[in-house]
């Protein structure tokens, strides 16, 4: 089966998040599970770019509105990934710095959108599969079938992965001229409450639909942001499938970004060894408990919450565990947590930015992660997190329920929580300190969690069986 992955972001190339972890790993592994698949993705000014040898595979022009385009496919050559990498050169409007954030976002993306339409065109056999990565690339499957000029590949599968419902590249009626020549009859599938919605329309066009957790599918009925509808209306087609991780790049025995290795049976020394050098790093006391955070600093994640949380557990449990930050987004979360690591030298410390090295360190050398999230459709800091023996204290939603077992289960490794509130991630903070008081218990949970079977082997099959159905 030859599947062709749309996405704004795949690691190593571009991440931004999780969504770029899943369309690096998910790839690879579906190609050593035997079938063909590519990636395709927008052309940015990221190193990758500049590190690695391309050839230019499709030189091609296609229209958006009254903008005739060029476009170039160039192609990964040594498939240094595990997959065939293609990335589309819009001149001047996708090779930028960064992925997300320009005004012209709606144009970049829905130009994405029409060159890999119409190079698909082009081809002399058709994919078997088009699988559509969030609402960058949700409008594909209706430009499959409702466009003129493209209507002859409306045949393809198309499957619609939403990794996150929140955003849905909402755009005004008046860029409908952006979309080639369509079937105006079709307007109700591009229209949700009166503008053109490209998640809802990828949901209503595609074969079949699929989140990344069996609770976010569940929770998108009641919790959708102004989808819900939509969602029960269409459920017949919906699946979750819970995310994998790349168990070659996320493994403590091997991985690059550190310098003490472990494994399960020697995961105490060697998370002490990460915890001391992360704690010399920034000034932390490596005798404490050291408790994490690693994300977008956003409301989702409910990161406006945590400079008053941490506050109120430093002052609670005073001189009990050490707090490490990193993450970028809100400005006043990010100054918050800023001050913190002022007001509370030797307990607290904050790194704003994006630092991937950092990141694998700290779920190394961490004994507790915090993942608070209001909305977490997956989530994979806490499967890392589990990987590297980091118990993980999560709030009781979305694919955070679905891979966290509350320690006071049977065979419980972490502390589940059901609000997003300050009083509840204190007392769950308290709790996890109180877990880290029996060496014997912590030592068997940390053993047990890093154990957990994520890896995409055992994943892939589940897309298999969407693909065929
Ligand atoms: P989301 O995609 O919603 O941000 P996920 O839990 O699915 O959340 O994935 C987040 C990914 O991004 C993880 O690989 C995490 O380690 C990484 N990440 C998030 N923020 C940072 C940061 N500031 N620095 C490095 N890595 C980060
Ligand atoms: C999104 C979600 C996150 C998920 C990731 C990968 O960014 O917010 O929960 O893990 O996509 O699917």
């Amino acid at each position: 089966m030859e599947i062709i992955h749309l996405s704004a972001e795949c690691y190593p190339v571009a991440k931004a998040g999780g969504l770029g972890d899943v369309v690096g790993a998910l790839p690879k592994y579906q190609n050593q599970a035997g079938d063909i698949a590519k990636v395709v993705m927008p052309m940015y000014r990221t190193k990758f770019l500049y590190a690695n040898e391309w050839t230019v595979d499709f030189k091609g022009q296609a229209q958006m509105g009254n903008w005739q385009f060029d476009y170039t496919i160039i192609k990964e050559s040594q498939n240094k990934l595990g997959f065939d990498l293609y990335l589309v050169d819009i001149n001047g409007l996708l090779d930028r710095q960064k992925i997300y954030g320009y005004d012209d976002d709606t144009e970049r993306f829905t130009a994405f959108q029409i060159a890999v339409v119409d190079w698909l065109s082009h081809w002399e056999h058709r994919p078997d599969v088009v699988h559509c990565h969030d609402h960058h690339t949700a409008l594909v499957p209706f430009l499959l079938q409702h466009c003129y000029a493209y209507r002859h590949l409306a045949s393809i599968k198309t499957i619609l992965t939403i990794h996150n419902g929140q955003y849905q590249g909402w755009m005004g009626w008046d860029k409908s001229v952006l979309i080639p020549s369509w079937d105006l009859w079709k307007r109700g599938l591009l229209d949700w409450a009166g503008t053109i919605n490209p998640l809802a329309a990828g949901v209503r066009c595609a074969h079949k639909v699929t989140t990344v957790s069996p609770s976010y599918m569940a929770e998108l009925k009641t919790n959708a942001n102004g989808l819900e509808k939509l969602f029960e209306y269409e459920q017949g087609k919906c699946v979750g499938i819970l995310n994998g991780i790349d168990n070659a790049v996320w493994d403590p025995a091997t991985d690059g970004y550190l310098t003490h290795h472990f494994n399960r049976k020697t995961v105490q020394k060697g998370k002490l060894a990460n915890k001391s050098s992360l704690c010399q790093e920034f000034g932390l006391d490596p005798n404490l408990p050291l408790l994490v955070f690693i994300g977008r600093l956003v409301g989702e994640k409910a990161a406006d919450l945590l400079p008053e949380a941490f506050h109120q557990a430093i002052y609670r449990f005073p001189q009990k565990a050490s707090y490490l930050v990193l993450g970028s987004g809100d400005t006043q979360v990010e100054w918050s947590l800023q001050q913190m690591g002022q007001l509370y030298p030797g307990q607290f410390s904050t790194v704003i930015g994006y630092n991937e090295g950092l990141s694998h360190r700290m779920y190394a050398g961490a004994d507790f992660l915090l993942m608070p999230s209001r909305v977490e459709p997956c989530g994979l800091n806490q499967l890392y997190a589990l990987r590297y023996g980091t118990l993980p204290i999560v709030r009781n939603t979305g694919g955070l329920r679905d891979t966290v077992i509350d320690l006071g289960d049977w065979e419980g490794y972490g502390i589940r929580f059901d609000q997003a509130s300050v009083d509840d991630i204190v007392y769950s903070i308290g709790r996890a300190l109180e877990a880290y008081a029996d060496p014997t218990h912590f030592q068997w949970m940390r053993q047990h969690m890093m154990q957990i079977d994520h890896s995409w082997e055992s994943t892939v099959e589940s897309y298999r069986n969407v693909y065929l159905s």
